[in-house]
């Protein structure tokens, strides 16, 4: 997969998993990892699906439908690519930390919702639930921070409810913070998942 991987100065922190939105690219949350934890490393991906020329995580029947066939495939593809990208970088798989947004977000819940240890926590800006009907694996000691738009008309708050009570469901620690907007990244809730991320690993 394209990607930018940049080694951090604090091998102790997690590596920041980077999962841009539809039509986004590896370059788009450089600034976010920045923001959460400067020392550490950072795995920034790029989306293997073209969408009318945008990148994506995984493909979609319509607005809000995913193609559940495509989404497990580009799941396990991303996984494995983890698993390569820890040997080839020389870093820890189990301390991996997602930071999405929007599809990227997606296909981080599908991530933790088909693999035990796949990610060791995630930080989700406007996710959606990405499967239902699935027993999640075990995911106790997973910390996860769920950053929603009470007006988001992508993703509406039963929604990221849904999410946390399934991801808690798993065991899983779950946080959610609710901005008073849409389906934007807004630099509060990137304050808010520092703030969060902070109080884990200081
Ligand atoms: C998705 O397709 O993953 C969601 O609808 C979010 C997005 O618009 O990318």
């Amino acid at each position: 997969m394209q990607h930018i991987f940049k080694e951090g100065t604090n091998k102790d922190k997690p590596v920041l998993l980077l999962l841009h939105g539809t039509g986004g690219d590896e370059n788009d949350l450089l600034a976010l990892a920045d923001i959460v934890d400067p020392t550490a490393s950072v795995l920034s991906v790029r989306g293997n699906v073209l969408e009318n020329g945008m990148p994506r995580f995984f493909k979609r029947l319509a607005e809000g439908v995913f193609d559940i066939e495509d989404l497990i495939f580009r799941t396990n593809e991303l996984n494995q690519f983890l698993d390569s990208s820890s040997k080839e970088y020389n870093f820890d798989r189990s301390n991996i930390m997602a930071i999405g947004y929007s599809n990227g977000a997606n296909i981080a819940a599908s991530l933790l919702f088909h693999y035990e240890n796949a990610l060791k926590g995630a930080i989700l800006h406007h996710p959606m639930v990405p499967r239902r009907g699935i027993e999640l694996p075990q995911l106790t000691d997973t910390k996860i921070f769920i950053a929603a738009g009470t007006n988001d008309p992508i993703c509406p708050q039963q929604e990221s409810v849904d999410l946390k009570e399934l991801l808690e469901g798993a065991g899983a620690t779950v946080e959610i913070y609710w901005e008073n907007r849409g389906h934007q990244l807004t630099m509060n809730e990137v304050q808010a998942a520092k703030q969060w991320y902070d109080g884990i690993y200081k």
